[in-house]
């Protein structure tokens, strides 16, 4: 495993939309075992593919109860509001209050392209919000009320 260079505010990769990952092989496992490595050091609890200038639809989450791997990741459904601060390992030092869903519901395919669906509430309803906007190109600096 590796620690991959985490991409930062002013590259255009972070605002690129990903494509569809198409692949489940041992090239796809070895960056996500990088990223959890990466996520982890970075001491973040969560990183998408672009932010190490990959630009595939893919991330990893571990808002502290275990690593989440979310290959082609849609949001289903979302219930409620929560406004919150927010940070990015792509900005690093900097935080603002997001308005989010209280609660998501995800559809993936994990790291062997298997479908599974994940519903998050509070933190990790953020995360995944946060980290699937990554794979479109979006920062939660977008999503700050000036
Ligand atoms: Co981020």
């Amino acid at each position: 495993m590796a620690i991959r260079n985490i991409v930062t505010l002013g590259d255009d990769v972070l605002r690129k939309v990903c494509r569809t990952q198409l692949t489940f092989d041992s090239k796809l496992h070895t960056v996500l075992d990088d990223m959890r490595e990466t996520m982890y050091k970075a001491e973040g609890v969560g990183l998408a593919a672009p932010q190490i200038g990959i630009l595939r639809r893919f991330c990893v989450i571990d808002v502290g109860d275990g690593i989440i791997e979310l290959i082609n990741p849609v949001i289903t459904e979302t219930v409620g509001k929560q406004t919150g601060n927010e940070g990015c390992l792509s900005l690093p030092g900097r935080s603002a209050n997001v308005t989010r869903p209280m609660k998501v519901t995800v559809r993936a395919q994990n790291r062997f392209g298997e479908n599974f669906t994940i519903t998050g509430e509070g933190l990790l309803a953020r995360a995944l919000c946060h980290e699937i906007d990554h794979l479109d190109g979006i920062l939660y600096i977008d999503k700050v009320k000036g």
